[in-house]
């Protein structure tokens, strides 16, 4: 695993031409990725070779409708090959909150009267109200997986007792937005089939920090959102080829049946898979120069390998800048950080770090930030159980500081220092 020394940030950063910006004459510092990410330079390209040279729709009989039909496909494969599935188990959407929405409704349809559903109060909103709708809907019942607030992990014995001989479903997420837990997929996938029940994985947040392998997550379903991993905006779903096939979809009547068109509605943005195949491209190079992927050129396997050594150089840099921005937060006279702070379970989180500042509000200190051009969120970020469970709901929630890997430990140090400040008034 890279560690902060061998991974060459300087040349990452070279590839994201929106780094270079300056506000009022000081580099900007994006410490806002879990809000959203920004794109290489390859992911720009592909967007606009797409517009200006093979704009418009698929399925014609005319060279740029043939030629968006190619790319259309080869943006399935990569996303595929980014996740561990095949191309046709993959579909594209507006963002992972539309596409959860419309599949939570085509398997509602599945679903009896006292049929049960797991959430978790440590989840985005995302993968709890479309859940939450079906109570209304189909007369489900929802169970709740709670959260210990001590360190914002869940809670075992809650998600033991939620489980049970009518549970059909399990959501939960792969990483926390809000204070970066990174949640037992595995054992919980394991759990929810044992009683036989699916699996629905929201990997928003975990796509831009960790290698995602749908089978080894034990998945049956999973989101996220190109735009959180370097990409353009829009969703991606994966889900097991027999239970999509299986699925009653809401569709137009002469659309194709097939996977994945059956679960994609209207037009697709061409325009975001083309910088999407951008991002790949990217990644791809991560994986060769930073994580030494070899790979056979033009294969399926070569580009997973490329990517899973993208994100596991990425992870293993993000790493090892988790302990500098811990350390640096926890020394602020005032500071309190939600979540995992113990350097020994660092494994058990991503670089996401959620801190209160005592006397000062999450607006004003982000607010701060933002006028020394370091972006960060505060608020709650659609995770509403879990600041409600922090008791934080009534004071503006908590700042976020979300690392990427394009970050830099001199980024953090300058975080630090204007956090002392505004700490100091
Ligand atoms: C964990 C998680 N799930 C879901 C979402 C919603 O994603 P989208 O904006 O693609 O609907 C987000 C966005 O912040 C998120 O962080």
């Amino acid at each position: 695993m890279p560690t902060m020394t061998d991974f060459d940030v300087t040349a990452v950063r070279a590839r994201f031409p929106s780094l270079a910006r300056e506000v009022a004459g000081r580099p900007i510092v994006y410490l806002d990725g879990p809000g959203g990410t920004q794109v290489p330079g390859w992911c720009l390209d592909g967007i606009r070779d797409y517009l200006t040279t093979h704009n418009t729709n698929t399925h014609g009989a005319f060279p740029t409708s043939i030629e968006s039909d190619a790319l259309v496909a080869e943006a399935h494969a990569a996303a595929a090959d980014f996740l561990g599935g095949t191309a046709d188990e993959v579909a594209f959407g507006a963002n992972a909150t539309t596409i959860t929405f419309a599949m939570s409704r085509a398997i509602g349809r599945t679903l009896r009267a006292g049929d049960e559903i797991v959430v978790t109060r440590l989840d985005h909103d995302c993968n709890v109200a479309p859940w939450l709708a079906l109570q209304d809907d189909c007369g489900v019942v929802v169970r709740w997986v709670d959260v210990r607030t001590d360190d914002c992990t869940l809670d075992d014995d809650s998600l033991a007792a939620a489980l049970g001989p009518r549970t059909r479903l399990v959501a939960v997420g792969l990483a926390s937005n809000a204070v970066g837990t990174i949640n037992p997929v595995r054992r919980i996938a394991d759990a929810a089939h044992a009683v036989g029940a699916h699996v629905w994985v929201d990997a928003v947040h975990a796509a831009p920090h960790l290698p995602i392998d749908v089978a080894a997550l034990g998945a049956d379903f999973l989101v996220c959102s190109p735009y959180k991993f370097f990409g353009p905006h829009m969703g991606l779903l994966w889900g097991r080829r027999s239970l999509l096939e299986a699925l009653p979809v809401y569709k137009v009547r002469p659309a194709d049946d097939t996977l994945p068109s059956r679960l994609e509605t209207g037009t697709q943005a061409h325009e975001a898979q083309a910088g999407l195949l951008g991002t790949f491209r990217y990644l791809e190079w991560l994986g060769v120069e930073q994580g030494g992927a070899a790979g056979e050129p033009g294969t399926r396997e070569g580009r997973r390998a490329r990517l899973q050594a993208a994100m596991s150089a990425i992870r293993g840099y993000e790493r090892s800048l988790t302990s500098p921005l811990i350390d640096g937060l926890s020394a602020i006279p005032g500071l309190e950080i939600h979540g995992i702070t113990d350097r020994t379970r660092f494994d058990e989180r991503c670089p996401t770090v959620a801190f209160t500042l005592e006397g000062h509000h999450p607006r004003e200190v982000s607010r701060a930030l933002g006028e020394r051009a370091i972006c960060t969120w505060d608020g709650d970020y659609y995770a509403y159980e879990l600041i409600r469970a922090l008791g934080l709901a009534e004071s503006g929630g908590m700042v976020r500081v979300g690392l990427a890997h394009y970050n830099t430990t001199d980024e953090i140090d300058a975080l630090v220092e204007a956090v002392s400040e505004i700490a100091a008034g």
